[in-house]
């Protein structure tokens, strides 16, 4: 019996690998724009880094890791799929010293990221994530940077129907203040809740504040809000963060509900939210935030960082849905010219005459598999060739062949050593 693919994995076939192409040379461009130089980390890292930094009680850590043994010499430590890049990225820049380095550090990151969750439109278990970390800086305006790239990113693809949410958790004593007004309220309305909240509750109360049940959406409404608690630190990061934002133009909602599933972010949370119904309930494309102790969780010395990631798949269907040149009706590339042959010498002339071609730069392909000279020209045709020649005896003793041009029909005869010269613009 074949075998087939894991379940919640995907392979990405030719055309759709130029989807793919298409959009990652935007992102890369937009990068070069705003300064920031692409990192590559492991796809897999110890265990520990994810528990730490992503936060032991989280969905992700608790239900959703690819686990992996680890190895003798290492000491059995158990190694982890990454579910998301920020947790390699900090531990990176912790153990490359490019805290060292003149501040702040802007790194990008495009790769597979693994989750073990329930497949459904938009939800993989192993999906791409196109991320930003900026390292090194506490203000505020590096908090609108990250969110102007995301921006930027939606505008230069022409995708409309997106929302901005923006939130702030505070951080230190007002975060301890808001979570015990939290507790309490949550607390006085524990019945109404949901089974998973009321397990959710005890583990790691925020997140019961997004809950989608329709029971513990109705609660939430009354719930305190984490920014009636910000201490003034907080609150003018806060303020400052929305005139620059207003300032670029960039509109935005305040989402008191939105606290995001990762337990390592302070102040600014925020995600972009597709405002149509292409993605289903998997409508958040991007999330992302500040997370100013990570750093320091991961083992180094306490700094400001801010970022965000988007799930790649998830782009892809938005451009679909607004029927994006970058993504629709997608063709290969046609081959230049097709070298077919008649007879053994033919067959080798054409193997080395496509190989001389290729030097050079022109996209040539030959008969590889010994078909009839009627297989081989059905073949050319698929490929979309312009020009195509067939080599036997005749033409090698002559050095010359008929070129004909796939279009018109057209044929002349050419000297091998003048091919290329087709080519040459
Ligand atoms: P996240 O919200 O967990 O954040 O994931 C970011 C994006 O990855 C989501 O908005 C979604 O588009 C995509 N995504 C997540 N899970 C799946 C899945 N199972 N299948 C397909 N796409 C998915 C983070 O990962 C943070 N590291 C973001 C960040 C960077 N915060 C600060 N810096």
């Amino acid at each position: 019996m074949a075998i087939n693919a894991p379940r919640g994995t995907k392979d990405i076939l030719e055309t759709e690998v130029l989807k793919w192409n298409n959009l990652e040379e935007i992102l890369r461009k937009i990068c070069r724009d705003y300064n920031i130089n692409e990192i590559r980390t492991p796809i897999f890292e110890y265990l520990e880094l994810f528990q730490r930094g992503i936060g032991d009680t989280t969905d992700i850590v608790q239900k959703e890791m690819f686990v992996m043994e680890g190895s003798v010499e290492e000491g059995g430590k158990s190694y982890g799929l990454r579910p998301e890049g920020t947790a390699g990225s900090v531990r990176s820049y912790i153990e490359n010293s490019l805290y060292g380095k003149p501040q702040p550090i802007k790194m990008f990151y495009l790769g597979p990221i693994f989750r073990k969750e329930k497949p459904q439109k938009g939800r993989m278990r192993q999906f791409h994530q196109f991320g930003v970390e900026v390292m090194g800086s506490y203000s505020p305006a590096a908090d609108a940077e990250v969110i102007s790239i995301t921006y930027e990113i939606f505008k230069r693809l022409g995708i409309e129907n997106i929302s901005l949410q923006l939130n702030s958790l505070g951080e230190g004593d007002c975060r301890i203040s808001y979570n015990n007004a939290f507790k309490d309220f949550v607390g006085e309305n524990k019945s109404e809740l949901c089974d998973t909240c009321k397990e959710r509750f005890e583990k790691n109360p925020l997140r019961v504040l997004d809950c989608k049940e329709r029971a513990c959406k109705s609660v939430m409404s009354n719930a305190p809000k984490t920014i009636d608690h910000l201490d003034e630190d907080c609150k003018t990061h806060f303020e400052t963060l929305l005139n620059i934002l207003d300032s670029m133009e960039i509109p935005y909602e305040i989402n008191h509900k939105l606290v995001r599933g990762l337990d390592y972010y302070t102040r600014t949370v925020f995600e972009f939210v597709s405002t149509d119904n292409t993605l289903g309930s998997q409508n958040t494309i991007c999330g992302g935030g500040r997370y100013n102790n990570l750093i320091e969780e991961c083992g180094g010395k306490s700094n400001g960082c801010v970022g965000f990631a988007i799930g790649m798949e998830r782009l892809l269907i938005a451009l679909e849905g607004i029927n994006s040149p970058l993504v629709h009706e997608l063709q290969l590339e046609p081959v230049d010219i097709y070298i077919g042959s008649i007879g053994d010498k033919g067959f080798t002339k054409a193997q080395s005459l496509v190989y001389e071609l290729r030097k050079k730069g022109i996209r040539a392909e030959a008969d590889i598999l010994g078909r009839s000279v009627k297989a081989q020209m059905k073949f050319a045709d698929k490929l979309n060739a312009r020009y195509s020649v067939i080599l036997g005896d005749d033409e090698i003793a002559n050095n010359s062949c008929k070129l004909k041009n796939m279009e018109t029909s057209e044929q002349n005869e050419v000297n091998f050593s003048d091919i290329e010269k087709l080519f040459n613009n």
